[in-house]
């Protein structure tokens, strides 16, 4: 996906200096030297960032800010500021300015806003809000250390991510990043992912297996629902965290590692440990420095942010916009799958809208929003279903269309719904 930034300023050096430290990073740049100029180049093209400086001759920056903040709500605008002009700044960050970066600013100074703004920076963690800025400040603090890092929170409000960014901020950053879902495989399974074994350990075990403890060496291993593993195994991970080596399967001597180890769970730890699913003295090793990733209507000012993203990501390149009262509702939802639902919400809005403005109509029944469970994508594929019927009074063939699958492919998906028992509100057509 290109990158296309505006800058604005009516000082040619300043101009040409900005455009060329941008497009040494891969930015496209184009330029405007007055804040009207500027107003047509947006109305013209999509731009991903504005760099305005604040004064200049016919329109300001701030004028131009406002400007932009009516016609494209989501466009995020630096401002560049005078020294001394600090009450200004604040201003203009209340009044929607991404932030500002203050003049004579070097290279880097301007690296860091420009990729916050766009969301770029450490894997592409979106926020405004003053909650993930502080989670986002401590994961920084202690990805520099070689300490073990626990992330928690409820699905879907990006653990992942989080425990990404501690990689991406350490040392280790040019050295592996190995994920393993302890969720997804069954107990022996598990244990040869992690662990690997030798060859002829166990019948079957033709060649020597490598587990992803030893493939993670010198790097970091996420393992990603920690819960989920059975007491043994616990066991064995315990004896990683205290001795710093693996005991892969059917070898004489464990052998020694040189891991970060960073795990995820959306359980309640301490619960699991007082009803004995979790060992305790594991418990501790693992909770030496618990990151909270708050849940998103606890930080509704990532909401709007976090809409313009997944807009773009999901828009098919075409000017998907968003009514004031559609982005009023997602904002007022308690989002139970918080970031990864609200993604799948708009994914489908765009799709309901025809990829045009999306009204609350292409939004989930605010009443019937607790029984969109997260995890199920075939309940999501239902509701995606018939919310395109009632858009289209229940013409099938439209319907197909929008949401580019075939009618067979529909009316198959139909039948098995009429089979639960659903009541559809279709016609053939
Ligand atoms: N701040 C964010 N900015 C951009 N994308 C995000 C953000 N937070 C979460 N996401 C996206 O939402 C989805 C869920 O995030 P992630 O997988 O990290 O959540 P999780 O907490 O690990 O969820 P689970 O408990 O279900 O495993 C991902 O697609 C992720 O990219
Ligand atoms: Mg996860």
């Amino acid at each position: 996906m290109k990158t296309n930034v505006l800058v604005v300023d009516d000082d040619d050096h300043m101009r040409i200096a900005l455009k060329e430290s941008l497009s040494k990073i891969g930015y496209t740049v184009s330029l405007a030297d007055n804040g009207l100029k500027a107003v047509e180049e947006i109305d013209r093209n999509m731009f991903d960032l504005v760099i305005t400086d604040v004064k200049m001759p016919h329109l300001s920056g701030i004028d131009l800010l406002q400007r932009v903040k009516d016609k494209r709500p989501f466009l995020p605008v630096i401002l560049i500021t005078a020294y001394g002009t600090v009450q200004d700044a604040v201003k203009v960050i209340k009044e929607g300015a991404f932030d500002y970066i203050q003049k004579p600013f070097n290279t880097d100074t301007l690296y860091g806003v420009v990729k916050r703004a766009l969301g770029v920076n450490g894997g592409k963690i979106i926020y405004a809000s003053r909650e993930m800025k502080d989670v986002l400040q401590s994961t920084e603090r202690v990805a520099k250390t070689d300490a073990t890092v626990l992330v928690l929170g409820e699905s879907g409000v990006g653990k992942e991510l989080v425990a990404r960014y501690v990689h991406e901020n350490s040392e280790r950053v040019d050295k592996p990043f190995i994920a393993v879902n302890c969720a997804a495989l069954p107990e022996n399974l598990l244990e040869s992912e992690l662990f690997g074994y030798e060859k002829g350990a166990f019948t079957g075990a033709s060649s020597r297996k490598f587990g992803k403890f030893e493939l993670a060496d010198k790097g970091t291993i996420l393992l990603d629902e920690v819960t989920e593993m059975d007491f043994r195994l616990q066991a064995k991970l315990l004896r990683v965290l205290q001795e710093r080596e693996v005991e892969v399967v059917g070898a004489k001597f464990p052998k020694k590692v040189d891991v970060r180890i960073i795990a995820t769970t959306n359980r309640n730890l301490a619960q699991y440990v007082e009803e004995g699913k979790f060992r305790e003295d594991l418990y501790y090793r693992l909770n030496v420095f618990p990151i909270h990733v708050p849940p998103l209507r606890d930080r509704k000012e990532d909401i709007p942010p976090l809409v313009a993203y997944f807009l773009k990501k999901h828009s098919k390149g075409m000017d998907v916009r968003i009514e004031e009262g559609a982005m009023e509702l997602l904002k007022q939802k308690s989002w139970k799958g918080n970031v990864r639902e609200l993604e799948n919400t708009i994914a489908r809005a765009c799709i309901l809208s025809n990829y045009s403005l999306i009204k609350t109509a292409h939004l989930p029944d605010m009443n019937s929003v607790k029984d969109v469970s997260v995890g199920s994508v075939r309940e999501m594929e239902m509701k995606l279903i018939i919310d395109a019927l009632k858009s289209v009074g229940g013409n099938r063939t439209k319907a197909a269309n929008l949401l580019g699958i075939t009618a067979r492919t529909l009316r198959n998906k139909l039948k098995d719904y009429r089979d639960l028992g659903l009541n559809i509100p279709d016609k053939e057509v």
